[in-house]
């Protein structure tokens, strides 16, 4: 898929408003199809509910792409990893924002706003935004995670 038709979901908790509007109005600007979920609204919800929320939809297939941030990115990385047929990372650096995609195939990011700045932050979503799943010799770890998912989610 190119990678500008991807649709891409992004969600924040109360300590990374500011970076979601950063990296949201960025994305936007590089004409990427990308929607601000804002679970918590005037809710007041936590990360488990808002990273929750955006995973279920990448499972349902809504989105292609999602990105969660939090203070640390921790909590958002467990959370989203709870939803079946989801992967999700944290990515502090664009490095491991590539090979997120290039040998994970995960679907989300997350990052945290109590960690990196706007300006590293828009960097490293950007080189994950561009990267695809390079196959080859990833693949059979991917599908080794997917088939021990399965076996763990089935099983209780
Ligand atoms: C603040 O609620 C903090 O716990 C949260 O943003 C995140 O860092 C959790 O992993």
């Amino acid at each position: 898929m190119s990678n500008q038709k991807m649709k891409i979901a992004i969600d924040a908790d109360d300590a990374a408003i500011d970076l979601k509007r950063v990296i949201f109005t960025h994305l936007k600007g590089r004409g990427y199809d990308i929607e601000d979920l804002d679970f918590a609204g005037d809710k007041g919800a936590l990360y488990p509910e808002i990273g929750f929320n955006l995973a279920k939809q990448i499972q349902s297939g809504s989105y292609d792409r999602g990105i969660l941030i939090c203070g640390t990115g921790l909590g958002m990385s467990m959370i989203a990893n709870k939803v079946k047929g989801v992967f999700a990372g944290l990515c502090h650096d664009v490095f491991s924002a590539e090979r997120l995609q290039k040998s994970n195939d995960a679907q989300v990011i997350t990052m945290g706003s109590r960690v990196i700045g706007p300006e590293l932050a828009k960097v490293i979503v950007d080189a994950w935004l561009r990267s695809e799943f390079q196959q080859g010799g990833s693949t059979p770890k991917v599908e080794q995670m997917r088939a021990l998912e399965k076996e763990s989610f089935e099983a209780h």
